[in-house]
C-alpha cells in the first residue's frame, strides 16, 4: 500500500509518502521552493517524494488531502451569513480563496498526478493532526489533544487512539470546540496586536512573555471565557477575524489592551510601553497555558491513560507543553517534530493507511529526518569553484576538529544527512555555537539571525547529561527529543549557559539520544570532554526570513552571506579565511 499525503493552501504546504505502513519521506514545500511558509500546492514536494521513493503516480493506492474542502467552504459561508451585513467586505475575498484552488482540490490533484479521482481521499483537518501526533509516537494507547487556529470547523479536539489486539487502529474523537472559538486564533490575535506576523510571530510572543508579568491575565480571561463543560468560548465582541479579512481585533480589544504596536517600532523594554507589551504577552501566554492544562487534566481523568499525544500548531508552544507534562497527570507527552499543518501531510497519509484501509499497526521510526539528503560532494565542488579550500576528514578526527573550533568561539554550520520535517533544526540543519557566553547570543543575532534580542536560542544536550543542567520533570527528556518543551536551566549552570538561558531562567532544550542523531550526539560529547559541559547552542540553519537550508549549495550560500566561520557537511569541512573574516566583521562593527 503506497499512500501520498498532502497539506496545502493555508500555510506550510507539505507532502509525505507512506509505504507498507511506514513513512518513507516527507518534506515541506518551502524547503524546495525557498519561499518561507510556502502555502502553494506542493508540486515540488510531491515530485521529490515520488522520486525519492521510486514510485510512479499510477502506483499510488491513494492520495490523501489533509482537510475536507466542502466543510471549510461551509464554514466560510455560514460565518459570512451570520455576520452579515458586517461581513460583506470580507466575504468576496474569503469566497475567492475558497472557490479558487481550495474547493477544487480533487481536480487539481487528479490533473497534476494523472490519477483517477476515486483514489483521492480527504481527512478532516484535526483527524490529520491527531494522526500525526498519535501514529508517529512510540505508544499503542494514548489520549489525543489537538489545538490550532482553525481547520474546517474544529479548533480544538480531544480523543483517544488505540491499537487493537488484531493490529487495527482506532482514533476516536470525543469532542471538539468549533470556530470562531479558538485558542490558536486568540493567540494569533495577540500576535497581530503586538505587531508580529501571524502564523510566524507566535514564537516571538512566547519569547517576549518571559520579560513580562501576567498582570493582565484577568483582562484576557474576559476575552476567553471558560464554560461549565470544561471548554471555553471567546467573547466575540473583542474580535473581528470572523467578520473581516483585514483586522483580527475589534475596537473593544483596543480599549482593553491599548493601541496595537506598529511593527516598525522596536520594542524597548526600558519604557512603560515596551513593558506593557511584555505584560500583555505574559498574560495571554498564562491564560493559554491554564486553559490547556485544564483541558488536559479533564482528558486524563476521562481516559485514565498515562500517555498524551499533542498536535496542532498550538503544540509548538513549549512552555504550555511543559506545564501540561508537569500538571495534567499524564506521565508521557508526545509532540511530533511537525505538529503544525505541514505535519498533516504525514498525518493524513498515516490516517488513511491505518483507519481507512485498516493496515495492521507498524512501529514508525522515532525521528524527524524524513527530508532530502544533503550531498557532501556538492559542498566540496562548490567551495573549490569558489576558491575556498575544503578538507575531507573522517570521524572521529572531524568531530575533534569541529569541537576545537566551537570551544574557540567559532560558529559552525552543521549539515548532516536528511533534513528535518517540521520547523525545528534538530542536528541535521543546525547552526552551532558555544553556549556559555551571552556575547555569542548577541553575535548570532547581529551577524546571522538578524532578529529581536528577546528571542532566546536553544541548547542541545546528550540525554545522559540532560538532568544535570536542566530541571526536567519525569518525561521531560521525551518532550525535549524534538525541542517541544521549555524547562528551567538549573540555577548553578545559568552562568555557564548564558547564551541559551532565557531571561526567566528557562531554555527550550533539545535532548539528544545517540540512536536518533549519532554524529550530533558524538559532537556534544566531544565538546563535553573539552569544557566539562556537553552543551551546544543549536539554532536553525537559515538567515532571517529564509527557510531552513536544504541542499549543500544553500548551506554554502548562507555560510558565505553570514558570520558562520565553518561549514560541515558529512565528512567535508570548509573554513573561512580568518583574517578576511575579522576585517569584514570590523567593517560591520
Ligand atoms: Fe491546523
Amino acid at each position: 500500500m503506497r499512500i501520498l499525503g498532502i497539506s496545502a493552501h493555508y500555510h506550510d504546504s507539505a507532502a509525505a509518502l507512506v509505504a507498507d505502513g511506514v513513512p518513507v519521506c516527507a518534506v515541506q514545500e518551502e524547503r524546495l521552493s525557498r519561499r518561507k511558509n510556502d502555502a502553494a500546492f506542493p508540486l515540488a514536494a510531491i515530485e521529490w517524494c515520488l522520486e525519492r521513493s521510486g514510485v510512479e503516480p499510477e502506483q499510488l493506492d491513494a492520495v490523501v488531502f489533509y482537510e475536507k474542502p466542502m466543510l471549510k467552504f461551509e464554514r466560510i459561508v455560514t460565518m459570512a451569513l451570520r455576520g452579515f451585513p458586517r461581513t460583506w467586505r470580507s466575504f468576496p475575498r474569503a469566497m475567492k480563496n475558497s472557490l479558487g484552488e481550495k474547493l477544487w482540490v480533487k481536480g487539481i490533484i487528479a490533473s497534476h498526478l494523472g490519477i483517477p479521482a476515486r483514489k483521492i481521499l480527504f481527512t478532516e483537518h484535526h483527524q490529520a493532526h491527531a494522526a500525526a501526533a498519535f501514529l508517529t509516537a512510540p505508544t499503542r494507547a494514548a489520549a489525543i489533544l489537538t489545538a490550532d487556529g482553525v481547520g474546517e470547523w474544529a479548533t480544538l479536539s480531544v480523543g483517544r487512539g488505540a491499537v487493537r489486539q488484531d493490529g487495527g487502529t482506532d482514533i476516536v474523537p470525543l469532542r471538539e470546540i468549533r470556530f470562531p472559538h479558538s485558542l490558536g486564533m486568540l493567540y494569533s490575535t495577540f500576535t497581530a496586536w503586538l505587531g508580529f506576523p501571524v502564523n510566524e510571530g507566535e514564537y516571538k510572543v512566547m519569547g517576549l512573555a518571559a520579560y513580562g508579568r501576567p498582570s493582565l491575565a484577568g483582562e484576557v480571561r474576559k476575552v476567553l471565557l471558560r464554560t461549565s463543560d470544561g471548554g471555553f468560548a471567546l467573547d466575540l465582541s473583542y474580535f473581528d477575524y470572523h467578520l473581516s479579512a483585514r483586522s483580527s481585533f475589534s475596537p473593544k480589544f483596543v480599549d482593553a489592551f491599548g493601541p496595537p504596536r506598529d511593527p516598525w517600532d522596536p520594542i524597548d523594554l526600558e519604557t512603560d510601553r515596551g513593558r506593557h507589551y511584555a505584560d500583555v504577552a505574559a498574560s495571554v501566554q498564562r491564560v493559554l497555558e491554564d486553559t490547556l492544562v485544564d483541558v488536559a487534566i479533564a482528558l486524563h481523568a476521562e481516559t485514565g491513560l498515562p500517555d498524551l499525544c499533542l498536535g496542532g500548531g498550538v503544540a509548538l508552544n513549549g512552555c504550555a507543553n511543559a506545564r501540561i507534562l508537569r500538571e495534567s497527570g499524564f506521565q508521557r507527552v508526545f509532540v511530533p517534530s511537525a505538529p503544525g499543518d505541514a505535519g498533516c501531510a504525514l498525518g493524513a497519509a498515516l490516517y488513511a493507511d491505518r483507519v481507512h484501509f485498516g493496515t495492521r499497526w507498524r512501529e514508525v521510526p522515532d525521528h524527524p529526518f524524513w527530508g532530502p539528503e544533503a550531498q557532501p560532494g556538492d559542498l566540496a565542488r562548490i567551495a573549490e569553484e569558489d576558491g575556498l579550500p575544503c578538507q575531507r576528514e573522517a570521524d572521529p578526527s572531524l568531530l575533534t576538529r569541529v569541537a576545537d573550533e566551537l570551544c574557540a568561539g567559532r560558529i559552525v554550520g552543521w549539515v548532516d544527512g536528511a533534513c528535518e520535517y517540521g520547523p525545528r533544526a534538530l542536528g541535521h540543519r543546525s547552526i552551532l555555537a558555544a553556549p556559555s557566553d551571552a556575547a555569542m547570543r548577541d553575535k548570532l543575532n547581529r551577524s546571522i539571525k538578524f532578529r529581536e534580542e528577546f528571542r532566546p536560542f536553544a541548547p542541545a544536550v546528550p540525554i545522559e547529561a540532560a538532568a544535570r543542567y536542566f530541571d526536567l520533570p519525569p518525561g521531560g527528556e521525551r518532550l525535549g527529543r524534538f525541542m517541544s518543551g521549555v524547562f528551567p536551566v538549573r540555577p548553578e549552570w545559568r552562568g555557564r549557559l548564558a547564551a541559551v538561558t532565557h531571561v526567566d531562567g528557562t531554555a527550550r532544550v533539545q535532548v539528544v539520544e545517540r540512536a536518533m542523531a549519532p554524529r550530533f550526539h558524538a559532537l556534544l560529547e566531544e565538546v563535553g570532554r573539552r569544557t566539562g559541559v556537553p552543551v551546544l547552542l543549536n539554532t536553525s540553519f537559515n538567515l532571517a526570513g529564509e527557510p531552513i537550508v536544504n541542499t549543500a549549495a544553500e548551506a554554502y550560500s548562507t555560510f558565505r552571506r553570514s558570520g558562520i566561520d565553518l561549514l560541515v557537511c558529512g565528512p567535508v569541512l570548509v573554513a573561512k579565511n580568518r583574517a578576511a573574516q575579522a576585517a569584514r566583521e570590523e567593517a560591520v562593527a
